[in-house]
């Protein structure tokens, strides 16, 4: 048996140019949470889209469970469960009448319709608040409605398109529990997208970080912070002239266990070391003599934005400003209900 998701040189070209996913490979083994980060617009949700068999791929094949979702798109569908990244459910309906009406579109027999509603509700914690109006739920049993929804047909593999999107932490944290039992009590695979590093490295047994339609890397949060150093010391000059400043940076770049050096924001600056611990009095030792002054040092454990930064040179935060964050936001509101 093979990976339950192989993705090869998937492309996806849209008219008018624009490469969303660009040569992605990856394959994702049965019981597996793996996780894409990325920023908005690196070609999340285009990849999923064609996984889930909503858009032709340009180049490249998928196989889930071994069906190509070209080829055998009906069969892949019958597989797969798949929670969109915008809300999909009825605020006017109840839990329970969006998931008959879920169980309509599959075609499911009112018994057995009955018997899974049970099933998938007690999944997300929601047995209780089922005969409710959706308009009553909060933003977090609404994304939960919506995660039943994409279970009711009993799929093994699971596609998360931003689950928590929009969602605070504690909501987030609870989707996550729910995301985890979902693996634990059935075995499901779960395949998520995110642009929350936290979510990625406390939710996923692997990660590919995908930018500008290309994976930059992939592999276990651990295995990717390690890549980048297991730490990251941050430090500022609070004066020299900038040839004093620049022996300084060249001279830190000299010390064993600093890996590399890059300008942070004003006058930081950004290295990946090990055993920093060490390397604190090793810096100020290296640059004894010279014409400048440090206001600051900090030492912390490598991150995942680290990691993005480390193999794009730049932060994933960055990308909040523009349109991606305003899209955000109004499915944050739509999420919490007007
Ligand atoms: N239907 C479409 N037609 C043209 N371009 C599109 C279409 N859908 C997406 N794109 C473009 O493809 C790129 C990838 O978009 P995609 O939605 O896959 O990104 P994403 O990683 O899911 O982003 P987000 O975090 O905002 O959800 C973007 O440049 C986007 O503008
Ligand atoms: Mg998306």
């Amino acid at each position: 048996m093979g990976a339950i998701i192989e993705a090869q040189e998937l492309v996806k070209v849209f008219p008018g140019g624009i490469r969303a996913v660009d040569g992605v490979s990856f394959q994702v083994e049965e019981g597996e949470i793996f996780g894409f980060l990325g920023p908005n617009g690196a070609g999340k949700s285009t990849t999923i889209a064609m996984l889930t068999t909503l858009r032709r791929p340009t180049g490249g094949t998928a196989r889930i469970a071994g069906l190509d979702v070209v080829r055998d798109a009906d069969k892949v569908r019958r597989v797969i469960g798949n929670v969109s990244q915008d809300l999909a459910v009825d605020d006017d309906l109840t839990g329970y009448e969006n998931l008959k009406l879920q169980a309509g579109f599959y075609r499911l027999p009112r018994r057995e319709a009955e018997e899974r509603i049970e099933e998938v509700l007690a999944m997300v914690g929601l047995t209780e608040r089922a005969r409710d109006l959706v308009e009553t739920y909060s933003g977090g049993m609404r994304k939960r409605l919506d995660i039943a929804c994409g279970l009711l047909h009993r799929p093994r593999v699971l596609f998360l398109d931003e689950p928590t999107l929009g969602l605070d932490i504690q909501t987030r944290r609870e989707i996550w529990d729910y995301i985890r039992r979902l693996r634990e009590e059935v075995g499901m695979t779960i395949f998520l997208t995110t642009h929350y590093m936290e979510e990625a490295d406390s939710l996923c047994d692997r990660i590919a970080i995908i930018d500008r339609g290309k994976i930059v890397a992939i592999g276990t949060p651990e295995e990717l912070k390690g890549r980048v150093g297991q730490e990251v010391l941050e430090f500022e000059f609070s004066s020299g002239t900038d040839e004093a400043v620049a022996a300084a940076v060249a001279r830190i770049k000299n010390i064993p266990n600093v890996r590399e050096v890059r300008r942070g924001s004003g006058n930081g600056y950004v290295a990946t070391v090990v055993q920093g611990a060490q390397v604190v009095p090793a810096l100020f030792e290296a640059i004894a003599g010279l014409e400048v002054k440090v206001g600051s040092v900090s030492l912390k454990r490598a991150t995942l934005d680290d990691v993005f930064l480390y193999y794009t040179g730049r932060k994933i935060r960055e990308e909040e400003g523009g349109e991606g964050a305003m899209r955000t936001r109004m499915i944050m509101r739509r999420v919490r209900g007007r």
